[in-house]
């Protein structure tokens, strides 16, 4: 399983990109504005920095909601670096423009979904991700998880190339379960990222390695 942080914050990126562990980056109009960026120049500027940053896939998403609109955004977002995936919404044009743009070779990341039906069409658009929002539908009393696991099955027995990337993750836990239920990418807080090294055995069991060496170098 694939490593995304899903942040737009640069310090935060940087910290999970030195752990080796980092494959990607996902943001969202919501992060962006979360670090204050806002204006079209300075957008661009910061997908920039994110992409000089990291090697792996950047998620840019798009702003505009009809067709044309998307794919004018989504080409500009390519321009900026080789590794951005144009991020696009689960809506009627939304799953035209991932059509037009896989006909094209230009990779896209489908946002904002909450059904194994919204996959199922993402799937035979042509997304290269697909993004079901884990954490927004446990949060309305539903089981996000249950949804990776439904649309494994379906991906699996079709064949779909679409890649399932877990998004929305509120835990280190979601991270473990989405593994379990065959996410392809999780993308998450760097919160969670390095909630995964944390067990109080092992820090208990490190504090008594240090402390018998330092013993035996006392003898
Ligand atoms: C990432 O691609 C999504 O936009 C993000 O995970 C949404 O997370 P949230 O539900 O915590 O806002």
């Amino acid at each position: 399983m694939k490593f995304f942080i899903d942040t737009a914050n640069l310090d935060h990126i940087k910290e999970a990109n030195d752990l080796g562990i980092l494959d990607g980056v996902t943001t969202n109009p919501s992060l962006m504005a979360k670090e204050g960026i806002s204006g079209k120049e300075n957008i661009f500027r910061h997908y920039k920095k994110i992409c000089d940053l990291v090697d792996g896939d950047v998620s840019a998403e798009v702003i505009a909601t009809d067709l044309e609109g998307i794919l004018r955004e989504g080409k500009e977002l390519v321009e900026i670096a080789d590794n951005i995936v144009v991020k696009v919404p689960m809506i009627k044009d939304g799953i035209k423009a991932i059509c037009e743009f896989s006909n094209l070779g230009i990779k896209t990341n489908c946002t904002l979904v909450f059904s194994a039906g919204q996959a199922i069409l993402a799937a035979k658009a042509g997304a290269s991700y697909l993004s079901p929002f884990i954490g927004r539908i446990d949060d309305s009393n539903w089981d996000g998880m249950q949804l990776i696991k439904d649309i494994f099955e379906i991906y699996s027995m079709q064949g779909y190339d679409t890649e399932i990337l877990a998004a929305s993750v509120r835990s280190s836990l979601h991270i473990v379960e989405a593994a379990r239920a065959g996410a392809d990418v999780v993308t998450c807080p760097l919160d969670a990222i390095l909630g995964l090294l944390k067990h109080p055995l092992t820090d208990i069991g490190l504090a008594k390695f240090l402390e018998d060496h330092k013993k035996a170098a006392v003898k």
